[in-house]
């Protein structure tokens, strides 16, 4: 297989710690916003009231440096890596953006595939493509 530099992808998901106000979103946004063009980090977070999905792409180095800051901040649980590999086909994202979709659109995930498995990537990229982002 071909390698396409800087395109390694990684798909989690998790949720919104107990007791944990929405308005926790808007930090989280406001720090990826700001970190993430610095480390060449794209990639898209759609949060549906309850659980977070993050797509995260770049270099495998950063995007697992940041993977491991993600898995230990208390404002959400449940971190579950569904997806992590190079893609041959390089990025699906050219910048980092994020937004809200309905609860049921990330449900699927609640029962979605291991590391490995694209099956969850291409569910998300199709919730993605109908979400509102910015
Ligand atoms: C669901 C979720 C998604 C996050 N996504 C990012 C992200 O894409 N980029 C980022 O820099 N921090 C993200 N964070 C925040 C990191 O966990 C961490 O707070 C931050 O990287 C720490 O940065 P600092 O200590 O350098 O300010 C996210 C946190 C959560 C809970």
């Amino acid at each position: 297989m071909v390698r396409v530099e800087n395109s390694f992808q990684l798909l989690y998901v998790s949720r919104l710690a107990p007791g944990c106000n929405w308005e926790v979103v808007k930090e989280i946004v406001a720090a990826a916003r700001r970190q993430n063009p610095v480390h060449g980090i794209t990639g898209a977070l759609l949060f549906d009231g309850e659980r977070f999905c993050q797509l995260i792409e770049g270099e495998e180095a950063p995007v697992r440096a940041l993977l491991q800051n993600i898995s230990v901040d208390a404002r959400h649980t449940d971190v579950r890596v569904l997806f992590a590999d190079q893609s041959p086909r390089g990025r699906t994202t050219q910048r980092w953006v994020s937004g809200y979709c309905d609860s049921h659109e990330l449900e699927v995930f609640d029962s979605a595939p291991g590391p490995g498995e694209g099956v969850a990537l291409d569910w998300f990229l199709s919730v993605l493509h109908g979400a509102d982002m910015e």
